[in-house]
């Protein structure tokens, strides 16, 4: 299965210049979806994760089949203020300003192996601070594993794990 054929590219969006890859395209063909859940589940497994952990938004689409496949649980690395309960912040820089993300203070043990689920890795801002952050929350990163990865951007080069991804552009 060629699962480079099922996603779709747009022009200008977010902004003039930019070409996004969706995976709706993906997600709306079960067989496709199947496939790629599937691929992932194997590369992930080499890493014999405790947990998932998959960020928000489009990763959780990711993490919450897999976690399934896989028996195991999944966390939600989710953008500052919608997790209940105490939480661990980390701030990272972007372009222009900053980003905050969390996870729940409970949500992983100590030494608790890992694995990180996104869609997409562009620059890599957002894995390296997922990890960042799971760290300090006492987690053991094992690796992430993404769909899409768009290798131009040289995302893998700021990240100390290893990164599974299944379709590249460049
Ligand atoms: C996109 C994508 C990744 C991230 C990759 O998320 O889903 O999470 O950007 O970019 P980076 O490697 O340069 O950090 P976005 O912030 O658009 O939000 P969404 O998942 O909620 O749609
Ligand atoms: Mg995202």
């Amino acid at each position: 299965m060629d699962l480079k054929q099922h996603i779709r590219s747009i022009p200008d969006f977010p902004k003039p210049g930019i070409l996004f890859y969706d995976i709706s395209t993906l997600l709306a063909h079960p067989q496709a979806w199947q496939a790629t859940v599937d691929r992932l589940a194997e590369a992930v497994m080499e890493h014999k994760p405790d947990i998932l952990a998959g960020i928000e938004s489009r990763g959780f689409l990711v993490a919450a089949p897999l976690a399934l496949k896989l028996g195991l649980g999944f966390a939600m690395v989710r953008k500052k203020g919608k997790l209940p309960g105490k939480t661990i912040p980390y701030t990272y820089d972007l372009e222009y300003g900053s980003d905050t993300i969390e996870v729940q203070a409970d949500a992983f043990h100590e030494g608790q192996r890992v694995v990180l689920l996104d869609d997409l890795l562009a620059t890599g801002g957002t894995m390296k601070a997922a990890a960042e952050l799971l760290r300090q929350s006492g987690a053991d990163v094992r690796a992430a594993a993404c769909i899409i990865e768009l290798t131009f951007l040289k995302g893998r080069e700021g990240l100390d794990i290893p990164v599974t991804t299944l379709i590249q552009y460049d």
